[in-house]
């Protein structure tokens, strides 16, 4: 597919008004995306677990206008209350895909949003929020063009997601979803996210992800600044072949469920993006002293349980602990006994992986 056949061809249907709701899961990276060319084009190719619990349900209503306008008129509420600072993001949003999405100015809108995990909570909110807008008004289209395929339905939703934040691509579907193109994954785009297309053992189902709350607080600095920093950056050619690299170590790992291999690519991933971070220039250092502490706790208990456990991080101090399944026992103990010390009020979010995002009726 081309940004091209994104484009719709002129709709069939007309609706006077309407109302759909979609729950969208966010996701966490196994190997990340850290650097972008223009149009939310990744520098190079990621690939992430979808998420179950933390999730954003938005609720669209729209209303056709009684002749088309020449901006965006739309209103954002937050868990039920008016929420103005989003907007500037969202009439971005819209301005973007408008071309894709030409019945954006024949509309009003009012977007009700709630995410499942506390809204301050670091937890990067962009990929659930953004992936559930971006069903929300593809469940439109499908209304104004009832012929198109559900393939092109989930496309068209992880393009659009990804314009408003890259990570969001990975959002629509579950449960290991690739993002850019890499040469010996088939079908793979940096237009949309895919299902992972490739053998994956049974002891990646069900993967838990427990999301360690260590900083709340606003970051200093954003991913997009982040992203735009791999521009000129010493190391970046170096990382991005590196990505591409490790997608391929994937392969067998994931084919044959080789859980060393996959702690040794992931955990590499994590302190690779915070190395990027902290190499670039400006430099800056986004871990905190407690997210060091819990990676080393996590060394240890792994050494001496024998477990499986490993962390990776995102843009962020908060820590993502996973571990299979069937040591979720062993494992979910010693995050209540020795890691919850080191959250934010001793906050913790169990999560495991899901199948994607979810119509809501
Ligand atoms: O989607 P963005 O622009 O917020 O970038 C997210 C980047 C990381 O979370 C750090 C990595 C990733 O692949 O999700």
């Amino acid at each position: 597919m081309t940004e091209k056949e994104f484009i719709p061809s002129p709709y069939t249907k007309s609706v006077l008004s309407g109302k759909t709701t979609y729950k969208s899961p966010s996701n966490i990276a196994l190997v990340k995306y850290w650097g972008k060319k223009e149009n939310q084009i990744p520098a190079n190719p990621s690939i992430s677990f979808t998420l179950n619990e933390c999730a954003t349900v938005t609720t669209v209503t729209y209303e056709r206008l009684n002749e088309p306008s020449n901006s965006f008129f739309f209103d954002v509420a937050l868990d039920g209350k008016v929420e103005g600072s989003f907007k500037p993001k969202i009439n971005t949003f819209f301005e973007r895909v408008y071309q894709y999405l030409p019945f954006l100015k024949e509309y009003q809108f009012k977007i009700e949003t709630s995410n499942s995990f506390p809204h301050s909570s670091g937890i990067a909110s962009s990929a659930s929020g953004m992936s559930a807008l971006a069903l929300c008004l593809m469940e439109i289209e499908r209304n104004l063009n009832p012929e198109m395929t559900q393939d092109y339905f989930n496309q068209k939703a992880s393009f659009l997601a990804r314009l408003g934040s890259g990570s969001a691509a990975r959002s629509i579907k579950g449960s290991l979803v690739q993002w850019g193109v890499h040469a010996k994954i088939e079908g793979s785009s940096n237009l949309y996210g895919v299902e992972y297309p490739h053998k994956v053992h049974s002891v990646f189902q069900n993967y838990c992800d427990t999301i360690l709350l260590v900083d709340k607080g606003q970051k200093q600095v954003s991913s997009t600044v982040g992203h735009d920093l791999m521009h000129g950056h010493p190391f970046a050619e170096q990382r991005f072949h590196q990505a591409h690299e490790n997608l391929l170590k994937l392969e067998t790992v994931f084919a044959e469920g080789d859980l060393n291999g996959f702690i040794s690519i992931v955990e590499s991933e994590a302190l690779t993006l915070h190395a990027m971070m902290m190499t670039s220039q400006p430099y800056f250092i986004l871990m905190k002293p407690n997210t060091l502490e819990i990676i080393n706790k996590i060394w240890a208990f792994r050494e001496d349980s024998k477990t499986h456990v490993c962390f990776t991080l995102d843009a962020g101090a908060n820590v993502h602990v996973l571990y299979p399944e069937d040591e979720k026992t062993q494992v979910q103990q010693f995050i209540k006994d020795e890691l919850a010390a080191y959250c934010q009020n001793g906050q913790f979010i169990h999560d495991f992986v899901g199948n994607g995002a979810q119509k809501i009726n």
